[in-house]
């Protein structure tokens, strides 16, 4: 399937306010690749895909569980906010015959980040929060965080914001999300201190 195939089937999946999200993901996950020395065309392919499954209904998450052999855990059994980066890796290989281990991944882990994500990871999960349509109060942070070479920086500030906004509502925080904060907080420590003691 080329990507204008690609784009016309996930019209089927998402209504347009959804596919415009996507198309700027996939532009912001280009641009993050030049600073950055991503591959471009994985990166445009991941962020078009990345909420294929963003609209499956709550009542029919199950039944996609049951087709593709789908494991969920307790935390996102109960939330589509979280069920949907699984699910959605499972439709772009199944539906969208998506093969790739890393583009896979990175729609995978969208939503929760965790430790050690690889580049293309680290990018989509970036982009769909710093794309041009983004409004939300520390947005410009991000994004010059982002955009300014400072990924890892971007993504503790944006889990930061994420765990603020889950905090308020009094919503279940993934394990996952605290799990990449806190490795991406040491990877930053530990960098920080291998700067000051190379200057010394
Ligand atoms: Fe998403
Ligand atoms: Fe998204």
């Amino acid at each position: 399937m080329n990507k204008s195939e690609m784009i016309e089937k996930l019209r089927d999946y998402l209504p347009e306010r959804r596919m415009v999200h996507s198309m700027n993901v996939a532009k912001s996950a280009m641009e993050l690749c030049d600073i950055y020395g991503g591959d471009r065309e994985k990166a445009e392919i991941a962020g078009i895909l990345h909420d294929v499954a963003k609209y499956v209904k709550f009542s029919d998450v199950e039944s996609y569980c049951h087709k593709y052999g789908i494991e969920l855990d307790d935390i996102e059994k109960t939330n589509t906010s979280l069920s949907h980066s699984i699910l959605g890796m499972y439709i772009a290989k199944n539906e969208f015959g998506i093969d790739d281990d890393e583009i896979l991944n990175a729609i995978r882990f969208h939503t929760t980040g965790r430790p050690a994500m690889s580049l293309l990871e680290k990018i989509i999960f970036i982009a769909d929060v710093v794309e041009v349509g983004r409004d939300y109060p520390g947005v410009d942070v991000v994004r010059e965080l982002a955009f300014g070479g400072e990924l890892e920086e971007a993504i503790v500030h944006s889990i930061d914001g994420t765990i603020s906004v889950v905090l308020s509502k009094k919503a279940v925080l993934h394990t996952r999300t605290v799990e990449a904060r806190n490795y991406y907080v040491k990877l930053i420590k530990d960098r920080e201190k291998a700067r000051n003691s190379v200057v010394i």
